[in-house]
């Protein structure tokens, strides 16, 4: 069967990352259908709008999406294409290679993040000219909602006994309460393992021993910080790749931005798109091609041709060329 994925490259290193996925997977051989989309800085100085309504439909219309990154616009876009494919959670690997210098080589996290909700739902206020408010949203259901796939991802895998959940429930006691109360509500109903980590030791920990830690749930803003947080740990943005799940959609992407200092300079990393492209292949049923390919750029990794960000000379071409001929 054909999947059709838009392919959305957006601004900055976007344009030379997302090609660099796109060949890795002509180099597959899988029948994806492409339909490419604008969205970003780019076309908002053009026509006006970030995220052009075809763009969006575009993505709420196809099994999957890939997308790069948008500069001062990210927010405008990135936003709304997570609705666009009813994404209730971010999945954010962070796994140190070996081969690349990373601060702690040995970690190995997966953050399982709320994609909705918390202080990332726009309720945000100009009150006078010396106020402004922000309104955190928590709903059982979506808290729940993220928890029975937690409960389902660690189940449905031989590496994951159970989870850790990152929270901070004893200041923002009625939203990271009702969060937490959520989620350990479910896991127990699961019999999956938990424990609890309050969000600002969780920093701490993970980066003197993030072997203590393995699947970490938490709320959107601190699976944002706390996932950029492993990506330090891990050796650098240009590595994580992320994966926005849907009920019946998903939307995959690097967790950088478009790295205005090095764009067009054709030296971005492309692991992390590729990466992406790797969750992409497993959530549409192509294990096999994902794990070849998961494969071929860890031997990469380990042998170089690397990027400059890793501490290599290749660009970009040279580097998807090293991972296509390992394939
Ligand atoms: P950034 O992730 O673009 O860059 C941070 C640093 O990491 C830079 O030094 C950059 O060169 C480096 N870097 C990132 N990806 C790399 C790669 N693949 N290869 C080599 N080096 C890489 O974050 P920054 O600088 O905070 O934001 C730049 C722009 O990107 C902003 O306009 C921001 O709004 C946007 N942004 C967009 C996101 C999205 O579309 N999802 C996410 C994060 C930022
Ligand atoms: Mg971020």
């Amino acid at each position: 069967m054909t999947h059709t994925v838009a392919v959305i490259k957006g601004d900055g290193i976007g344009n030379e990352v997302i090609p660099a996925a796109i060949d890795v997977l002509d180099a597959l051989e899988v029948e994806f259908e492409y339909e490419y989309g604008e969205a970003g800085d780019a076309v908002k100085a053009e026509t006006g709008e970030a995220l052009p309504e075809e763009t969006y439909e575009l993505a709420a219309n196809a099994d999957a999406t890939l997308f790069g990154a948008a500069g001062e616009t990210a927010a405008d876009v990135i936003l709304p294409l997570r609705d666009a494919v009813d994404s209730f959670v971010n999945i954010r690997p962070a796994k140190a290679y070996p081969g690349i210098e990373a601060v702690r080589p040995e970690t190995d996290l997966v953050f399982l993040r709320e994609n909705t909700e918390g202080v990332y739902s726009g309720h945000e206020d100009d009150l006078s000219d010396d106020l402004s408010t922000l309104t955190r949203v928590v709903t059982t259901s979506g808290s729940e909602k993220l928890a029975e796939f937690a409960c389902e991802y660690v189940e449905a895998s031989d590496d994951h006994d159970g989870f850790s959940v990152v929270h901070k429930a004893n200041v923002m006691r009625k939203t990271d309460g009702r969060f937490r109360d959520a989620v350990l509500t479910v896991a127990e109903e699961h019999g999956v393992e938990t424990d609890e980590v309050l969000m600002d030791a969780f920093a701490t920990r993970v980066c003197l021993d993030p072997e203590q830690f393995d699947v970490i749930v938490c709320p959107n803003l601190a699976g944002d910080v706390l996932s950029d947080l492993a990506a330090g740990l891990v050796g650098g943005l240009g590595l994580l790749p992320s994966a926005n799940i849907g009920d019946d959609n998903a939307l995959f992407e690097p967790v950088h931005g478009t790295a205005p200092d090095i764009a067009g300079e054709g030296i971005a990393n492309p692991t992390a798109t590729i990466l992406s492209a790797v969750l992409m292949l497993e959530h549409l049923g192509y294990s096999e091609q994902a794990d070849r390919l998961e494969t071929a750029v860890e031997t990469v990794l380990a042998e170089g041709p690397r990027t400059g960000d890793l501490g290599g000379t290749a660009d970009t071409e040279e580097m998807t060329a090293a991972i296509i001929e390992q394939l």
